[in-house]
């Protein structure tokens, strides 16, 4: 399914012109297709069909509750990173069966809230969370079970540096090399139960050897876990599907989930997969207002009222993300597409080539819909903006805009000083 399409010269999402939402919710506003979502995840689900396995989608690309009605409504299950992402899958309706808990980084308060929800499984880091966590459960009279993220120190290629997270040397994950001692403490620890070994290997990847390799990784691990006592239930093998943004080829789901369900197969177990920005990055735009042309030297500008604060991923990882006007205008130009922020690290793209556009004109910044919104910072005082889902000739706002007020919300006018 194509969610963005131009009809009658002007851009729509599934059946709604991108002109109406901008002037119903304002700009900038991040624009989701129901319609895409679902198809990748029905796509992505097909694709695993050769072993039993559950989808947990990585709240972390994108937490809107909007978009997680959609996925959950598909029978999509969730992966949160943090007490906050906990809690928002919580609300938005997820059972504790369906929430994986990970995150390199845990606080004892995380730890305690994942015990007290008693999610499916807490995907556990290093030795000394799984003996704070075997503690905490004993403290809680609970027994929790846990999954072992492995680093399987395989070679990632094609991925950002910043989004690389399996080679050896990672803050992620535990060394391959300790991985089995790890194993058999967990199967000696009273209050945890090892039912699962999860690995990550990186985001935006656009070869399948990390998974082949890393995968198979795992299962060695496992079947020695498995002779040692532990009852090995599942196999994680995290997120990290690529999604084009320029003119790549979509990844072939068949090659990966031959992949990663022969090693699920290998095993009789359940797999997992945690994959984020494939099933929301190509569902979502921002939509932006040109506000001012401008030329300075040779360069030509297009400033518009979206910039660093609305989407960071060009100004931080150099990221592409193509520019299309909403309504075209003959013409053409080369200019940097600009934001407001006093920060001349802030675009949204560079000698990027434009049709005609004036000021006042919309301007689509596609594949945004994974680590847009969730990156966003208030930075200059800029509120928050709006979260539309469209869901064929229905749009609503599924995120309200921030007012000032929400700027200052949680300000102390009047502080409560306390003696040192
Ligand atoms: N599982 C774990 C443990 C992760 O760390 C991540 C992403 C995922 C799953 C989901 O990965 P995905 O399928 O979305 O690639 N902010 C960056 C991406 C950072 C990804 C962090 N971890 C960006 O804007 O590209």
């Amino acid at each position: 399914m194509r969610g963005f399409t131009v009809r009658d010269g002007t851009l729509h999402c599934e059946d709604v012109p991108l002109a109406s939402i901008a002037r119903g919710a304002g700009t900038p506003a991040y624009v989701y297709s129901a319609g895409v979502i679902r198809d990748r995840f029905r796509r992505l689900d097909a694709a695993l069909a050769g072993a039993p396995h559950r989808i947990h989608y990585s709240l972390k690309a994108n937490g809107s509750r909007g978009v997680l009605e959609v996925l959950r409504a598909a029978g999509c299950a969730v992966d949160v990173v943090s007490g906050g992402e906990l809690f928002k899958a919580q609300r938005a309706g997820f059972a504790p069966g369906e929430i994986l808990f990970g995150g390199v980084g845990k606080t004892e308060r995380e730890l305690r809230e994942a015990i007290a929800a008693d999610v499916k499984l807490i995907n556990v880091e290093s030795e000394a969370e799984l003996r704070l966590l075997s503690r905490l459960a004993d403290e809680m009279g609970a027994v929790v079970n846990v999954g072992l993220r492995v680093n399987p120190e395989v070679d990632v290629k094609n991925a950002h540096h910043y989004m690389a997270t399996g080679e050896k040397g990672h803050k992620f994950g535990i060394p391959i090399g300790e991985a089995e001692a790890i194993g058999r403490l967990a199967i000696a620890l009273p209050n945890v139960s090892l039912q699962a070994l999860d690995m990550h290997v990186g985001s935006q990847l656009d070869s399948f050897d990390a998974y082949r390799e890393g995968t198979a990784r795992l299962v060695d691990l496992s079947l020695v876990l498995r002779r040692a006592g532990a009852d090995i239930r599942y196999l994680d093998a995290g997120g990290g599907l690529p999604v084009p943004y320029g003119s790549e080829e979509e990844p072939d789901l068949a090659v990966y989930g031959a992949i990663v369900t022969a090693a699920a197969n290998a095993l009789g177990v359940e797999l997992l997969v945690e994959p984020g920005r494939f099933f929301v990055a190509a569902s979502g735009l921002l939509l932006t207002r040109v506000l001012y042309r401008k030329q300075s030297g040779a360069k030509s500008y297009v400033i518009c009222d979206a910039g660093m604060t609305e989407l960071l991923r060009p100004s931080h990882y150099d990221a592409f993300h193509r520019i299309e006007a909403v309504a075209p205008r003959p013409g053409k130009l080369t200019a940097d597409v600009v934001g407001p922020v006093c920060e001349s690290g802030d675009f949204l793209a560079l000698d990027r080539e434009l049709p005609g556009v004036e000021s006042g004109d919309l301007l689509a910044v596609h594949t945004a819909g994974a680590y847009g919104y969730v990156m966003s910072s208030q930075y200059n005082a800029r509120p928050r903006v709006a979260e539309v889902m469209v869901d064929g000739a229905r749009w609503a706002v599924v995120t309200a805009r921030e007012t000032y007020e929400d700027l200052v919300r949680n300000e102390s006018p009047t502080p409560q000083w306390r003696d040192a």
